[in-house]
């Protein structure tokens, strides 16, 4: 196999995208971010990675909650827009409808079909730009319009994806197969082999 070496490309294709709610002195501030995964699935836990010198930094280290926010593909501009410019200059606080839930200081987009407010477990300081904050979700918000029997449907979210490498935004395609079922054949199979 003619594999090549491309260097430290570091990306994960495709990214998620979410706006993440903080608040400084009762100033609400979105910030986009891609940098974002759950971790553990009891309690469901998340990591943000954001820039150390960001006004999200400082905010969270501030009220140790946050919020994180799913755009759908109609709040791409306004995501671009919050990526670009910082709450260290510009307020932001009047870009979207904004609404709480029971943490104080993580403001929710009343436009984002999705909002998770998180209330931070843990601050890991150890790398040169970026701060990792580990959040445990208090609460996920959503309207009926976006549920399918009661979860979150991806089709009717539409969320926003994120080629790095590119610096794209996407949309989601095809589903290819049923998760944690389309292995179970060849888990057999392999199981029955070793069996003898
Ligand atoms: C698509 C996109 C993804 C981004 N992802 C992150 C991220 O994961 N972490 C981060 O610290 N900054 C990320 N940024 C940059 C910040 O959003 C940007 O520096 C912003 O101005 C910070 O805002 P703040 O100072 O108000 O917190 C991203 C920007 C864009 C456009």
């Amino acid at each position: 196999m003619d594999k090549l070496n491309i260097g430290t490309e570091a990306d994960i294709y495709p990214m998620p995208v979410a706006l993440i709610g903080s608040s400084l002195r009762g100033r609400a501030n979105f910030a986009t971010a891609a940098w974002l995964s759950r971790i553990c699935v009891d309690p469901p836990i998340m990591m943000i990675a954001i820039g150390k010198k960001h006004f999200t930094n400082a905010a969270i280290r501030d009220t140790r909650t946050f919020s994180i926010n799913i755009p759908g593909g109609d709040l791409v501009t306004q995501t671009d827009y919050c990526g670009l410019v910082s709450g260290n200059d510009i307020d932001k606080s009047l870009l979207f409808e904004v609404f709480s839930g029971s943490l104080e200081g993580a403001p929710m987009i009343a436009q984002c079909p999705l909002a998770m407010e998180c209330r931070v477990l843990n601050i890991i300081s150890a790398y040169p730009s970026d701060d990792l904050f580990v959040g445990q979700v208090v609460a996920t918000y959503t309207e009926q319009r976006f549920l399918t029997r009661g979860k979150p449907d991806l089709r009717k979210v539409n969320p926003l994806l994120l080629t790095g490498a590119d610096n794209h935004y996407w949309m989601l395609g095809e589903q290819v197969a049923k998760a944690f079922k389309v292995g179970k054949a060849l888990k057999q199979s392999k199981q029955g082999a070793a069996d003898g």
